[in-house]
């Protein structure tokens, strides 16, 4: 169906339909938005849901009104602001010129439009055709301060998604600041919640939790400048019952790659408050008279059966239309990425073996890490300076491009743009570049040290030095990373009055590098990384289509991590690599096939060094690329089922669906080995039930309905950290 808004005049009732999600909300007394419903579609509403008028002691009125019944601290809410008679956490504040915070945003007016409108300066969900979507824009308006807040919503025709964001605009005659402006809010009533976040560490990111909503505050927010490896733009909120395959769960997902904050609150009567957006710590905007914010967009979704369906509502709208690279559908070059197989230790002598190996095993890119710029050896220096390590390179960087271009393989480079080292000429000349409070030594972390980004002109600087690079040394992949998170946060550039504004001012320069580079670069594949996952969002993902999962490479501990993800975003999405044993992250050592197992899950490669490889080994990684040509498209393109949680038992497994529903890759996975197991069942999910599979190792053909009803054994091995991969492929 059609994405349809409609407003009701007599009820003054927003709904918004696809005809397979509703989201409804009202205009109140006192011109107030007020939250009515988001869920499964209905056809139409009658107004059972106006919420009941009670005198609730020590829940005030609106001024000037006799009527106790009425309180805007009891209502569901669409937006709230400081200053009412509402005690939650509201979702603006904004100072004012006689110092006081209050707003008092009333319902003025609406507009539906077909399509979505791009968001100045920010990535955001987009429609490619008017037809996939309608956005509603509501007015509210502050009479005193003449601030006009825009909410803006999307709804997606082919996708349960509602996309939010708020402009806010200044329309009165004085200066005022932003001191916090939630991108959304929506307020739940009779629901008893479980909330699932997203929390981490580096190398060791997005592990999904599952706690109770209880009374009063909750977050999930990070304060390090990015969106964070230690807790992912993301929350579900879910009843008790759910599970993957059942009952309701909403998530809610940032396009944000800063500071963000999901917060929840329950209140007195059990009502639940969420507000997502850019986290007000340390966050104060000044807007002139007539200048606009824009927040950052929110993506809502509501599944009815379960958690799969709402992770496949996120996998579908931010590979369809949040993902702008031509690569979105494309099969990814499998990589051999040197870092865990030189790290800073390598000339081009050294890598061209490796480059000869991969050839020889089907590998089809080579990419260059950290180490090859400056005269960098180690993580101490040249942050900064993007010019070529001639030691390294003494026939130049374009010469071993060229190296490995004649192999018949393309060639992949690291930059880390967003950073300075002490040592670097680029610091030597503006050490105003380098981001500190005056007076103040700064905190360095990897021993490198922040770009001012907020200034256009640091932007500049670096745009030109990475462009220049690229332009000229046949780079087909970069792998942008961002090794540390901020501190010192101050601008020379801004007076003390917008200090407020460096973190967002920081996004938005970084937003501004990348999506000038990506735009100059549409040929060239673009890889996220920060410290492995410590930006994995959706603001990474509009410029980049894929992003490094995480910096530990070991098979088990990928299995939490790739599955966490997942909960948020699609495989497509993150990168995966085979690497050596011992592990360099855990010590641990897994079989060659289980390392394959995980890293086919996601956007394939190695990293490690080839060329001590065993010719036995040599021959599995044919057989791994061989085995991953086989499912490449199915990772990328396809449907992704979780069947069993690493987090919850000893075994994990997952299955990818085709589209069209003719092949299933299946990834089975028993970490510990017992001396009389229990055995167990791995029972697939979205085949369709009509068609006979056939295993495409053993010959053997089930229906549909036999591999999800019935299951298949799992394999009784006695030995730790098996993997068992099944391809299945339709034969009617
Ligand atoms: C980060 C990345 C690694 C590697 C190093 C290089 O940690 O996640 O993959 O590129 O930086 O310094």
């Amino acid at each position: 169906m059609t994405a349809k808004i409609t407003f009701d005049n007599d009820q003054k009732v927003f709904h918004l339909t696809n005809g397979s999600i509703s989201y409804l909300f009202s205009v109140e007394e006192g011109e107030t938005l007020s939250h009515l419903y988001f869920g499964k579609a209905v056809k139409a509403y009658h107004g059972q849901l106006k919420y009941p008028r009670v005198d609730r002691g020590f829940s005030g009125n609106l001024p000037g009104s006799l009527d106790r019944t009425y309180s805007k601290d009891t209502l569901p809410r669409e937006y709230s602001s400081a200053g009412e008679m509402d005690y939650h956490e509201p979702a603006t504040i904004v100072r004012q010129k006689d110092g006081s915070n209050a707003l008092n945003l009333k319902f003025d007016s609406y507009e539906v439009k077909d399509g979505k409108p791009a968001l100045k300066d920010l990535p955001a969900s987009y429609t490619e055709d008017d037809s996939e979507a309608q956005t509603l824009s509501v007015n509210l308006k502050d009479e005193k301060s003449g601030l006009i807040y825009t909410l803006l919503y999307t709804i997606f025709s082919d996708f349960d998604i509602i996309a939010r964001s708020v402009l806010v605009k200044n329309g009165g005659q004085e200066a005022v600041y932003l001191e916090k402006v939630a991108s959304a809010q929506v307020d739940f009533v009779d629901r008893d919640f479980d909330v699932i976040c997203l929390p981490g560490a580096h190398a060791n990111e997005r592990h999904m939790q599952r706690t109770p909503v209880t009374f009063g505050s909750q977050a999930f927010e990070s304060r390090r400048g990015s969106s964070s490896h230690q807790m992912n733009p993301f929350i579900a909120l879910v009843d008790k019952k759910t599970d993957e395959y059942s009952g309701d769960a909403y998530g809610f997902e940032l396009v944000y790659s800063g500071n963000h904050s999901m917060a929840l609150e329950t209140d007195q009567l059990a009502q639940t408050r969420v507000l997502v957006g850019i986290n007000d710590y340390n966050f104060s905007w000044k807007l002139e008279a007539g200048d606009e914010f824009q927040t950052p967009e929110v993506l809502l979704t509501y599944s009815g059966e379960g958690l799969n369906k709402m992770s496949q509502n996120f996998h579908e709208v931010i590979r369809e239309r949040v993902v702008r690279s031509k690569f979105k559908h494309q099969k990814r070059p499998i990589l051999v990425n040197n870092w865990e197989a030189t790290y800073f230790d390598f000339d081009e002598k050294k890598l061209k073996p490796i480059v000869d190996e991969a050839k020889n095993l089907g590998i089809e890119m080579f990419v260059l890490d950290d180490g090859w710029f400056g005269h960098r050896n180690d993580d101490n220096s040249s942050l900064g300076d993007w010019k070529i390590f001639e030691k390294k390179f003494p026939k130049g960087l374009g010469h071993f491009a060229d190296y490995v271009h004649d192999k018949g393989l393309k060639f992949g480079l690291w930059f880390e743009p967003e950073m300075i080292s002490y040592d670097s000429d680029l610091y030597r000349e503006h050490p105003d570049y380098l981001m500190q409070v005056p007076g103040r030594a700064p905190s360095p972390s990897r021993n490198q040290y922040i770009l001012d980004l907020t200034r256009p002109e640091v932007v500049d600087v670096m745009y030109k030095q990475v462009a220049d690079i690229l332009a000229n040394n046949g780079i087909d992949y970069v792998k942008w990373d961002m090794n540390r998170s901020l501190s010192d946060i101050y601008s020379v550039s801004l007076p003390a009055d917008r200090q407020g504004e460096v973190y967002h001012r920081y996004v938005l320069g970084y937003y501004d590098l990348m999506g000038r580079l990506v735009d100059q670069f549409p040929d060239i594949l673009f890889e996220g990384c920060s410290g492995g996952g410590g930006r994995f969002d959706a603001g990474v993902a509009y410029y980049m289509p894929q992003i490094w999962a995480s910096d530990n490479t070991d098979a088990v501990a990928r299995l939490a991590i790739q599955y966490g993800t997942s909960l948020a975003y699609p495989p497509s999405m993150m990168t995966a690599h085979v690497s050596a044993v011992p592990n360099h992250q855990t010590g641990r050592k897994t079989p060659f096939e289980t390392r394959g197992a995980a890293a086919m899950s996601a956007v394939f490669g190695y990293e490690l060094d080839l060329t001590k490889l065993t010719d036995e080994e040599k021959a599995m990684v044919k057989n791994q690329i061989a085995d991953y040509n086989k499912v490449r498209d199915l990772v990328v393109n396809g449907d992704f089922y979780r069947l069993k949680s690493p987090t919850e038992s000893n075994q994990a497994a997952w299955n990818f669906v085709s589209k069209d529903k003719k092949e299933v890759f299946v990834a089975t996975f028993a970490v510990l080995a017992f001396a009389q197991p229990y055995l167990t069942k791995t029972k697939l999910k979205g085949l369709d039930p009509e068609k006979k599979y056939k295993n495409e190792e053993t010959g053997e053909v089930f229906y549909g309905d036999e591999l999800m009803e019935l299951g298949i054994y799992d394999p009784v091995v006695h030995q730790d950290y098996m993997a068992k991969t099944y391809l299945f492929k339709a034969i009617n």
